[in-house]
């Protein structure tokens, strides 16, 4: 089977990103390959990663549209120009909208640091260590139309220490992540999968 399309989206770092790219390169069996990386602003290292592995790169800033649906379909278009099978959304730090969803729902991924439900939204890793969680995490998951909601397709535990920050603990996390999302995006990719209401079947009898 060709590989599987990936568009993926970042806000920052991109180590998640780079993890991805480091997978494909070094596995000829991986069975996808990234085909475009997109953000929602510039000059940030992730876009520097993409294109340093020599990737078409777009931007999409919200403030450039007139209203946020504006900008959201023109994400979708921008997205769906590379004629992605999956979306990777790696640490991509905006809320999609009604016609994202409507072109890439059941196909647009998201990781989360944190073991959901608990602890949605943008501060994930300082909300589990204010609750005073002593494991915590990282979710990969569909996106639905709700904040970090949709279906949980992946999950790494993280222990927390008694003299972690959030910079630590994050850090831990995402060392659990990356390898996380590399692992989870590899296996839709070469096995398929379906989403039955919560439930999403990684597998042999799954599709693309
Ligand atoms: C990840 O922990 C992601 O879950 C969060 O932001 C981080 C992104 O890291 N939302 P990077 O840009 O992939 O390095």
């Amino acid at each position: 089977m060709a590989a599987a399309r990936l568009v993926v989206l970042v806000s920052g770092s991109g180590t998640n990103l780079q993890a991805l790219l480091d997978a494909i390169s070094e596995d000829p069996q991986y069975g996808a390959e990234i085909v475009a990386v997109g953000a929602d602003r510039d000059e940030i290292a992730g876009l520097e990663r993409a294109e340093r592995a020599g990737l078409p790169t777009f931007v999409c800033k919200v403030k450039e549209y007139d209203s946020r649906d504006a900008w959201d379909a023109a994400l979708a278009d921008a997205v769906s120009a590379y004629e992605p099978d999956l979306v990777v959304s790696a640490g991509f730090m905006k809320i999609v909208g009604k016609e994202f969803l409507a072109r890439f729902g059941g196909r647009f991924v998201n990781t989360h640091p944190a073991l959901l439900p608990s602890f949605p939204g943008a501060h994930g890793v300082r909300d589990a260590l204010a609750y005073g969680a002593k494991v915590t995490g990282c979710t990969v998951h569909f996106v639905d139309d709700g904040v970090d909601t949709g279906p949980i397709i992946a999950q790494g535990v993280v222990a927390v220490r008694d003299e972690d920050d959030e910079a630590a603990l994050h850090e831990r996390i995402k060392e659990v992540e990356r390898q996380l999302l590399v692992d989870v995006v590899g296996r839709l990719a070469r096995n398929g999968y379906s989403i039955e209401g919560r439930k999403v079947h990684v597998g042999e009898h799954g599709h693309r």
